[in-house]
């Protein structure tokens, strides 16, 4: 491509990328009313056409969204990364199109989905149980498995008890959703997850958020404005999934406890991360493990199934056990995947050495990017390492380079992120050979910076 081609396409792209930015921001105002009716027939026609317009998904700025981003897709001649299909188990490779892929896009951290006894025992689940629970667990009874999966998990994370549902997002949004209401003040990391974000909104406490990682500010902010409210929950995460890094666990700690708020850490990309034995962020810390209010995680990563879960005193498990919305009313964890999720907390106890790998790996991915003279961010090494690219055309453009190169990952732009931090992000897992994480790097190296 010729270097006007090249800076008319830049061009394009930025006029898109402003076009998306002003979709976006009216997709959060709140609409304009509808003329009044009854002001003669010429209004009350205005009036209905215009209804007519807004009852058509094609107005909704979600819509416009999703064809900008399409248009940006054509205008920057780079095929879609996203829902590519999978003919496998997904891991350190995976077959897309029929060709073996190196595979960076999955939290399939330990290998465990796809390990034939997580598989074998799911399969005896399902010979027992059948593929359903089929109605919530409070009318239409447990199965034992459901019940095995929470002792195992609060044993784990050394609390009183533990309760599961049916998904890692939902469980964030109807707990923090039903735990907290008017009055109250709900304090996140600014680079917390939707569905921590979608929760608090959910309950209708106050929100507010602090810098990324910023312990100083959280304590300052809540100096400021503890007296205003209730109750307070601070909520963090274990492993930030965009950008790899950890929070300092006993700073969080200390605030919470001098401002007497209630602190909640969301391990979903912690577990069976950090820590010598996985035991996540409070093994990494050295924190005691009840001096967190709330443990949330999900199973859909390094327990290889599918759901979340909630682990922490028993009164906070009889409340959410009998009142959270999206226990109560919403149908038991499948048995098969309460099974796998069982199975693979098991096999990482028995078998550290899958997170002392990942580590490795995860390592010699950073130290080999940095090497390189890549942008790895503020990423500890773990499971998450970005490569930032500092534009949304580099990133789809190097995703695209990497793919017809044998190795699939996804890149992260504009609006997910900010776009001089958009970027590629890779997920290590501990089944990732040595030579396949250089394989990447020279792959990486040999991209048009
Ligand atoms: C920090 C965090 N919390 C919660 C979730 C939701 O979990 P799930 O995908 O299992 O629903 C995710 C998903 O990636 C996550 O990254």
């Amino acid at each position: 491509m010729g270097l006007g081609d090249h800076l008319r396409q830049q061009l394009a792209a930025k006029a898109l990328k402003r076009q998306l930015e002003r979709v976006s921001e009216e997709a959060d105002t709140p609409g304009v009313p509808l003329p009044a009716a009854g002001a003669g027939a010429a209004r009350d026609a205005a009036r209905d056409a215009a209804r007519a317009e807004l009852c058509r998904f094609e107005s909704m700025p979600g819509y416009q969204q999703v064809e900008i981003l399409r248009q940006m897709g054509d205008t920057l001649r780079v095929q879609s990364p996203f829902f590519r299909v999978h003919e496998g188990v997904a891991g350190a490779t995976t077959r897309i199109g029929g060709v073996e892929y190196l595979n960076y896009a999955n939290y399939n951290y330990l290998g465990m989905a796809g390990d034939p006894r997580v598989c074998e025992r799911a399969k005896e689940a399902i010979d027992r149980y059948g593929t359903s629970a089929s109605a919530s667990r409070m009318v239409a009874g447990e199965r034992p498995v459901q019940r095995e999966l929470e002792a195992a998990l609060a044993t784990f994370y050394e609390v009183d008890d533990c309760v599961v549902f049916v998904s890692g997002h939902a469980t964030n949004v109807t707990v923090i959703g039903s735990l907290f209401g008017p009055g109250d003040l709900i304090v996140h990391d600014s680079l917390a997850h939707n569905s921590i974000v979608q929760g608090a909104q959910l309950s209708g406490a106050k929100r507010l958020s602090f810098p990324h990682n910023d312990w100083q500010a959280l304590d300052a902010l809540l100096a400021r404005v503890r007296h205003d409210y209730r109750r307070v929950l601070i909520a963090i995460e274990g492993l930030y999934s965009m950008d790899g890094d950890i929070p300092e666990l006993a700073q969080f700690v200390d605030i919470k406890r001098r401002h007497a708020a209630f602190l909640m850490v969301d391990e979903a990309h912690s577990l069976g991360v950090l820590g010598e034995r996985g035991k996540g962020v409070r093994e990494h810390c050295d924190v005691a493990s009840g001096d967190v209010d709330i443990w949330m995680g999900t199973l859909s990563k390094t327990l290889a199934g599918c759901g979340g879960f909630i682990a922490g005193s028993q009164a906070l498990i009889d409340i959410l056990r009998h009142l959270a919305p999206g226990f109560l009313y919403s149908v038991g964890l499948a048995p098969a995947l309460a099974a796998a999720a069982l199975a693979a907390l098991e096999c990482m106890a028995a078998e550290p050495e899958r997170v002392t790998r990942l580590r490795a790996r995860g390592q010699q991915f950073l130290d080999e990017a940095r090497a390189a003279g890549f942008d790895t961010g503020k990423s500890a090494g773990y499971a998450v390492i970005p490569i930032i690219t500092g534009s949304t055309l580099k990133a789809a453009q190097w995703a695209n380079a990497m793919f017809a190169d044998g190795i699939n990952v996804q890149p992260i732009f504009y609006p997910a992120v900010e776009e001089k931090a958009a970027r590629l992000r890779f997920f290590i897992c501990s089944t990732h050979e040595p030579e396949q994480i250089s394989r990447t790097i020279a792959a990486l190296k040999r991209l048009p910076r």
